[in-house]
């Protein structure tokens, strides 16, 4: 995958990118007033390179690991006028600062919405019919007979769900939970939403009425300072002993050690993290250590259809940026 990108026009050159795995590269490099500078690793660009890629740039196409601070916005300097981020989280870049300076920001919602969603189910059903255990027990030979209550997990049918932040995402997780028969959605947000909980009958609760009602909880908000942490001892404390908790939006929204402890000491019945805190989580972080939580690394969008759909957006916010133009998906500020 290519990140970090930058476009200065007008160019006397226009060099073709190399491997490129993503139609982006491509697609921007087939500008005529476009000079394309591309970080051409599937690893991280290092802060340094991109401190020195950026200088002078009209243009930067980055990724959700690639944070745009203060630092990366003063080495890019006055020219920058665009920044077109591959995802719909926007939580790496700062916006006060961003705004403050006039730049336009393009990011890519609604066409990943569906295999988030898709992935949130997959990781709940993984989660609480516990796939990860019973795969283990297959290979390693724990599985001796048919028992009772081996392996036993919760189900959907007639449960309660809590949806923290019925968004795109949120929404399209709950569409989906439907037809496996729970009975009852709740959610919680800055405000009630009642034209979107229309479709499931989902009701408007505090966040702690969320947390001790619900059989499976749902995190699907925007990483903010306002859910930053919100998931906490408390939270947790909250929660039913039968209850699984699912988190797809960011890692900082969940204080992983209190998640730790309520998950080694009973107190909730397990966990699936598509997103922690750092990422990668250490190899040696306690989470891993728990057999009641499942950690996937960030996968949520991964699939071939939706990352090139993403990554042409994304090109195309840059390219309506450079030129003045009404970009496809940008961030109002
Ligand atoms: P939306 O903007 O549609 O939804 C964001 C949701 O966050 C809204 O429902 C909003 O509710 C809620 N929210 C904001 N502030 C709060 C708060 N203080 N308390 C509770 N809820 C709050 O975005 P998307 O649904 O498109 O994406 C949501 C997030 O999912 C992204 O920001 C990203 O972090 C994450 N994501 C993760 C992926 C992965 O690979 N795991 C893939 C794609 C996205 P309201 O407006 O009602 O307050
Ligand atoms: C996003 O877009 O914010 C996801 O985390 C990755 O697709």
């Amino acid at each position: 995958m290519q990140q970090a990108i930058e476009s200065r026009p007008p160019p006397e050159a226009h060099p073709a990118p190399h491997r490129p795995s993503l139609q982006l590269a491509a697609r921007l490099a087939a500008q005529p007033f476009c000079e394309v500078e591309q970080w051409d690793s599937d690893e991280p660009i290092p802060i340094k390179e991109l401190e020195r890629g950026v200088a002078g740039a009209h243009g930067l196409l980055c990724l959700l690991s690639d944070r745009v601070d203060k630092r990366i916005l003063d080495a890019a300097g006055a020219n920058l006028k665009v920044i077109s981020t591959l995802s719909v989280g926007v939580d790496h870049l700062a916006l006060d600062e961003i705004k403050k300076r006039g730049i336009r920001v393009g990011y890519t919602p609604d066409v990943l919405t569906d295999a988030t969603a898709e992935l949130a189910v997959s990781l709940l059903l993984t989660t609480c019919r516990r796939l990860p255990e019973a795969i283990e027990e297959v290979k390693n030979g724990g599985w001796t007979s048919w028992k009772p209550l081996w392996l036993c997990g919760y189900g959907l049918t007639q449960s309660t769900v809590g949806i923290v932040g019925l968004g795109r995402i949120g929404q399209a997780i709950a569409r989906r939970l439907k037809p496996f028969g729970v009975q009852r959605f709740l959610y919680t947000g800055r405000q009630p939403r009642p034209e979107e909980a229309a479709e499931f009958q989902a009701e408007f609760v505090s966040t702690p009425e969320l947390a001790a009602q619900s059989d499976f909880i749902v995190v699907a908000c925007s990483l903010t300072p306002a859910t930053k942490g919100l998931c906490n001892k408390d939270f947790f404390q909250k929660m039913k002993e039968t209850a699984v908790f699912v988190n797809i939006s960011r890692g900082d929204v969940v204080n992983q050690d209190d998640l730790y402890q309520a998950l080694a000491s009973g107190q909730i019945a397990a966990a699936g993290l598509d997103v922690t805190t750092p990422e990668p989580l250490p190899t040696n972080h306690p989470l891993l250590t728990l057999k009641n939580c499942v950690i996937l690394p960030h996968i949520g969008s991964a699939t071939h259809r939706t990352r090139n759909t993403m990554s042409m957006l994304a090109a195309n916010n840059l390219l309506a940026g450079l030129r003045g133009e009404p970009m496809p998906s940008e961030l109002m500020l």
